[in-house]
């Protein structure tokens, strides 16, 4: 493991790009070496640190993540661009040889598992996690555990209106969970009409229903309802603020300097 570990962020002027650039230069063992965003942005050339509302760190985002790579040589890249893009910078990072942690939503399982298969063709790790906040990668945990015990359940999810994917990777990698302690869910629920379609949300897997909110000043929360004969569980996390998920990212930095194929899910790290 070097002294520091170089980091180039990709998206770095987006939210969560920004979040991540202030922790990564608030952190010994860590040297933001690169900030990449989209090539139309017009603070292309400026200093990533006043971008990010701190003080100068002397790196200028660059709009083109081979060449960045190619002059900075980052240990790892960090991205949290959008999911149109998030698979190729991943591809192109990992066939570059550079790690990859990545924040971005809304990849497909097949998507997933490519980037596994390019992590391992170069032995080089990877982490991919749709959520860093430890607070709900527990309420994920909990919400398996209680799967055992609960045969109906449903989630709602409540992001802000800008989130470009429904339902969020959280919501699907819950679902994902739950159906490993139990297959199916909610088989006794009838099956009612709906005025407006899509009024009970989304079937997702195990036939658990997923809805989605979406307002203004959300950040990421999360409400898991289990029921049972004559009860309910609900299990609820909200990040309030996006450096609920930067002890996360670090962990997940240090993590993937350790490993030479990818890790899905922050559960598995910690
Ligand atoms: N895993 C997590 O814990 C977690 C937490 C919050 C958000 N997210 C996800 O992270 C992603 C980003 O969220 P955000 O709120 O920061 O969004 P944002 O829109 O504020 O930022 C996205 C940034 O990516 C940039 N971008 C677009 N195309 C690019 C390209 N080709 N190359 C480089 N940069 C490019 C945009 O210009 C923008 O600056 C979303 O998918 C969101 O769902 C994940």
């Amino acid at each position: 493991m070097p002294k520091e570990i170089k980091v180039l962020v990709c998206g770095a002027a987006g939210k969560m790009g920004k979040s991540v650039v202030k922790a990564v230069t608030a952190e010994t063992g860590f040297k933001l070496v690169s900030a990449v965003d989209r090539r139309e942005n017009p603070d292309i050339g400026k200093d990533i640190g006043i971008i990010s509302g701190i003080d100068k760190v002397n790196v200028k985002l660059s709009g083109d993540l081979k060449e960045a790579i190619s002059k900075t040589s980052p240990d790892v890249m960090v991205d949290f661009t959008m999911p149109e893009i998030v698979f190729t910078n991943t591809e192109i990072s990992l066939k570059s040889g550079v790690r990859a942690v990545v924040g971005t939503t809304g990849m497909s399982k097949e998507d997933i598992n490519e980037l596994a298969k390019i992590a391992k063709q170069n032995g080089i790790g990877a982490v991919v996690a749709p959520n860093f906040a430890i607070g709900a990668v527990l309420m994920m945990r909990f919400a398996k555990d209680a799967s055992k015990y609960f045969d109906n359940a449903e989630i709602i999810e409540f992001h802000g209106h800008k989130k470009l994917d429904a339902p969020s990777g959280t919501a699907i990698k819950t679902a994902e969970l739950m159906t490993e302690a139990r297959k199916e869910f909610g088989k006794d629920t009838i099956k009612g009409k709906e005025t407006f379609p899509g009024a009970r949300g989304s079937k997702g897997p195990g036939n658990l229903h997923i809805h989605s909110v979406r307002l203004p000043s959300l950040v990421a929360h999360q409400e898991v309802i289990l029921a049972g004969l004559g009860q309910t569980l609900t299990i609820r996390h909200d990040s309030f603020d996006r450096t609920s998920f930067m002890p996360g990212v670090l962990m997940a930095i240090k993590k993937v300097m350790q490993i030479d194929h990818l890790i899905y899910g922050l559960e598995n790290i910690i």
